[in-house]
């Protein structure tokens, strides 16, 4: 089965968990680039006023998901939901299957049901609070995830 995983990260937590769940199951990845800066104080507030103002962002992707039978789709929770940059990419593609993973600082709000609802039905999900990606209970929650969603996509 031909697995990718796709996701974005401003400060490198959810391309962490994103490079971890690859490993774990020789998938591609696609990292997501926004072309929109959100670096710095500046980028704190611009990705917050998008999704208040339910506005797209500008994005460079490079591989077509349709090539691949499976695609996990990772993101920071920004506001309660996933950023411009995965909404922007979930609206412009279409899928096979998918599975979501998030990374945030206490709750991950609506970001799974709002993806779902840009995308379809995920045969699993992960979140995973920022303070504990070093512990090694992520990284069996991240095995469990992957053997989770190789065992739907069969
Ligand atoms: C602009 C912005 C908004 C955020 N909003 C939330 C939020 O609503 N809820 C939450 O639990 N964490 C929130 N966070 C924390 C991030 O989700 C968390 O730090 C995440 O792990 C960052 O991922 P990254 O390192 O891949 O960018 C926010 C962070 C930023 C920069």
């Amino acid at each position: 089965m031909e697995t990718l995983v796709v996701f974005y990260s401003r400060s490198g937590s959810t391309k962490k968990i994103g490079e971890e769940i690859a490993k774990t199951l020789n998938a591609d990845i696609d990292e997501i680039i926004d072309r929109k800066d959100r670096s710095g104080i500046k980028g704190l507030f611009t990705g917050p006023i998008d999704i208040l103002l339910d506005k797209h962002t500008k994005i460079e992707s490079k591989k077509n998901p349709l090539e691949y039978d499976l695609v996990i789709i990772g993101t920071p929770v920004w506001l309660g939901t996933m950023t411009p940059a995965i909404k922007t990419y979930l609206a412009d593609n279409d899928f096979n299957r998918v599975a979501f993973f998030c990374t945030y600082g206490s709750t991950p709000g609506r970001t799974f049901n709002e993806m779902e609802k840009s995308t379809r039905k995920p045969e699993a999900v992960l979140g995973i609070v920022k303070k504990e990606i070093e512990k090694d209970e992520t990284k069996e929650n991240i095995k469990n995830f992957s053997d989770r969603v190789i065992k739907e996509s069969i």
